[in-house]
C-alpha cells in the first residue's frame, strides 16, 4: 500500500543545506586528514553530495549497523553489520548520519569508533530530531532540525522504499 507523501524539503533547501554543511567542514578540517563515515543506507546520497561540495580532500569509508527490538521502545541493542576499513588512528572522523532521532545508533558508533582512536571524532547529520534524544549525543554539524514526523526521500527510507526520490517528504 502506498503512503501518502507532503513535502518537506525541496531539492533547493536540500543543496542549499548541503552547501553550507560542506562549507563549514572543509573550513573546519582545512589541512586534516579527513574521514567521512557514511551510515548506510539511509546517508549515502547526503555523502554523496556532501563529499562533492567540499573543498577539501577527504577519505570515504562506510559502516552499517543493524538495531534489534521495537525502535519505539528503543530497546537499542545494536550490532556492527559491516565494519570501517580504512584506518582510522589518528585521522579525523567525521560520522555522517542521515538522521538522529533517540541518539542509541549515534551513541553506539561514537564509542564504536573512538575504539579506532581517532584523532578526532564529530558526527554530521542532515536531519537531528532533537525534541525525541534518549540519550546525550552530540551532533556538530546539522542539516535541518524536525520536532516530528517520519519521513522519506533522499536516501532516506520507510520498509525499503523511497530511497531514491530527490526530495524529502514527510508520511502524513
Ligand atoms: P536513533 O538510534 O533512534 O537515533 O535512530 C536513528 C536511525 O533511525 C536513523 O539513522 C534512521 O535510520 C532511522 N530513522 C529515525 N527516524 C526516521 C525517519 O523519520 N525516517 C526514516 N528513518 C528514520
Ligand atoms: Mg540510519
Amino acid at each position: 500500500m502506498a503512503e501518502k507523501l507532503k513535502l518537506l524539503f525541496s531539492k533547493k533547501e536540500i543543496a542549499e543545506a548541503v552547501t553550507r554543511l560542506a562549507g563549514e567542514i572543509s573550513a573546519d578540517y582545512k589541512g586534516k586528514r579527513v574521514v567521512l563515515i557514511g551510515i548506510l543506507k539511509g546517508a549515502f546520497v547526503f555523502l554523496a553530495d556532501l563529499a562533492r561540495q567540499m573543498t577539501i580532500p577527504a577519505e570515504i569509508d562506510f559502516m552499517r549497523i543493524a538495531s534489534y527490538g521495537s525502535r519505539r521502545e528503543s530497546s537499542g541493542e545494536v550490532t556492527v553489520k559491516k565494519d570501517v576499513e580504512v584506518t582510522l588512528e589518528g585521522s579525523d572522523v567525521l560520522i555522517v548520519e542521515d538522521i538522529v532521532d533517540t541518539g542509541l545508533s549515534l551513541r553506539f558508533l561514537i564509542d564504536h569508533l573512538r575504539s579506532h582512536n581517532p584523532s578526532s571524532l564529530r558526527v554530521c547529520a542532515l536531519v537531528d530530531k532533537k525534541s525525541r534524544r534518549e540519550v546525550d549525543v552530540h551532533v556538530d554539524y546539522t542539516g535541518f532540525v524536525i520536532d516530528e514526523g517520519f519521513i522519506v526521500g533522499y536516501g532516506i527510507d520507510f520498509n525499503e522504499q523511497y530511497r531514491a526520490l530527490p526530495e524529502i517528504f514527510v508520511i502524513v
